[in-house]
């Protein structure tokens, strides 16, 4: 089978890592792609956010199964537009996708079918955000309602801060269109874990958890990114909490979007906090995570190309998935200045060395210059490695990530403490 992906991050490099060992693969192309996946799959020139360019690939091509990694392109309807010219595709329709495209639609969701989330209201006026917030009080968090690359979220610890944030996105539209309308939600405490499942419109196949590192500092201090580093399992989802998860939060979802109208095919991404009254839903994405996605291709056994086809063909119910026992944990290398400005074009040497010992380098942000390795996004590494438990993996990611040079690179130091410190 000939298989195009979609995008040019980590979680792009995982994917066709993963599918590349594939026994039913015959050729595996990449659009965009970038330096790493350059070394493993066709790239070919085309933006993930080009639908009619990926269209026209995928049918020229005749492409067996199109696997798109982020959610941009999913909200904008690719599913949809590639259904229609008969090309398969792993990933929710555009109508399936709003359940990361729109804040308000998801909180709704959990509303009608009775599923754990915070509290919230939603608005599109500013004067009544506020006089809620004045009603709320604080701590309490303003979100946008559309897409906002991950930065659509202020947590604020009071009324001022949260006043200025529904001013920032409804006044100043920091956001755009996707600020026009809010969520405004109770603040939740817990412990976060990212929670993944296989839909194939009716049958929902759970994966392992894992946990991810949003803030850029060590400590989990500092602004919020895509994702610092990730790892599984995540100790806090244990086979119990993975079940209650499943029953309280992932089945009625499908169920209710099913009874919306809405079949949900491709990998539901549920944001979890683990709260004293169980786990409640921080929010859904249509895909999976980055750089969690790393970390769970380096733990599954399956041939991933089958269990994609399965979700497809909406064969999930026959299909078992088997994952190595070891943990794996990945560690972001970002160029410095990320998430602020940052420049692009650096060097990065060391990165054959880095797998030497069994680790594995994706590139979440990388081209290719003759033989030269150049930083071409914010987050520009994600070292991978696998070992009997966290606190191994961690050992062995950061030796690798020692071999690595590349002076404008910097990472957390701290990957995985929460499940080594317990
Ligand atoms: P989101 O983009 O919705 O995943 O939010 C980004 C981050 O903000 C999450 O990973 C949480 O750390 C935090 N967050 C979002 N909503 C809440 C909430 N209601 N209570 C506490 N933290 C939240
Ligand atoms: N790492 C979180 C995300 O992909 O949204």
């Amino acid at each position: 089978m000939k298989v195009l992906v979609v995008g040019s991050g980590g979680r792009e490099h995982a994917l066709c890592w993963a599918i590349a060992k594939s026994k039913k693969l015959e050729r595996l192309f990449c659009a965009p792609g970038n330096g790493g996946i350059a070394q493993i799959a066709e790239c070919v020139d085309i933006s993930a956010e080009d639908i009619p360019g990926i269209v026209d690939f995928a049918t020229s091509e005749q492409i067996g199964l199109v696997v798109v990694g982020p959610e941009l392109p999913l909200v904008a309807g690719i599913a949809d537009r590639l259904e229609e010219a008969g090309v398969k595709v792993f990933g929710p329709n555009a109508k399936a996708a709003m359940i990361e495209g729109s804040k308000g639609m998801m909180k709704d969701l959990c509303t009608k079918y009775d599923i754990p989330t915070a509290t919230y209201a939603r608005f599109d006026d500013c004067d009544a955000a506020k006089d809620y917030v004045r009603l709320q009080g604080a701590p309490i968090v303003v979100k946008a309602d559309g897409l906002a690359a991950g930065k659509g979220v202020i947590l604020c610890r009071n009324k001022t801060e949260a006043h200025a944030a529904i001013d920032l996105m409804m006044t100043q539209d920091a956001f755009g269109e996707a600020g026009a309308e809010l969520v405004i939600e109770e603040f939740m405490v817990g412990e976060e874990a990212s929670f993944f499942a296989l839909v194939d419109g009716e049958n929902a196949l759970p994966l392992v958890a894992a946990q991810d590192h949003k803030a850029v500092g060590d400590g989990d201090k500092g602004p919020n990114t895509g994702g610092m580093g990730a790892y599984s399992p995540a100790s806090v989802v244990d086979e119990a909490m993975a079940k209650t998860i499943m029953k309280t939060i992932i089945e009625p979802t499908i169920r209710g979007m099913a009874a919306d109208g809405i079949a949900y095919r491709g990998v539901l991404f549920a944001g979890l906090m683990i709260t004293d009254a169980g786990p409640k839903l921080i929010e859904y994405n249509c895909r999976f995570g980055d750089p969690e996605c790393q970390a769970l291709m380096m733990r599954l056994k399956n041939d991933f190309l089958e269990v994609l086809e399965a979700a497809v063909k909406g064969e999930l119910d026959q299909v078992e998935l088997k994952w190595r026992n070891d943990a794996a944990l990945t560690v972001v290398m970002a160029v410095n200045g990320y998430p602020g400005g940052y420049e692009k074009g650096s060097e990065i040497k060391g990165i054959e060395e880095a797998e030497a010992n069994g680790a594995m380098v994706f590139h979440s942000g990388t081209k290719a210059d003759g033989d030269k390795i150049l930083a071409d996004g914010g987050r520009v590494l994600s070292v991978t490695a696998s070992a009997p438990s966290v606190a191994k993996a961690q050992a062995k990611a950061y030796d690798a990530v020692a071999k690595i040079e590349w002076p404008e690179g910097f990472c957390r130091s701290d990957i995985g403490w929460r499940a080594i410190n317990r």
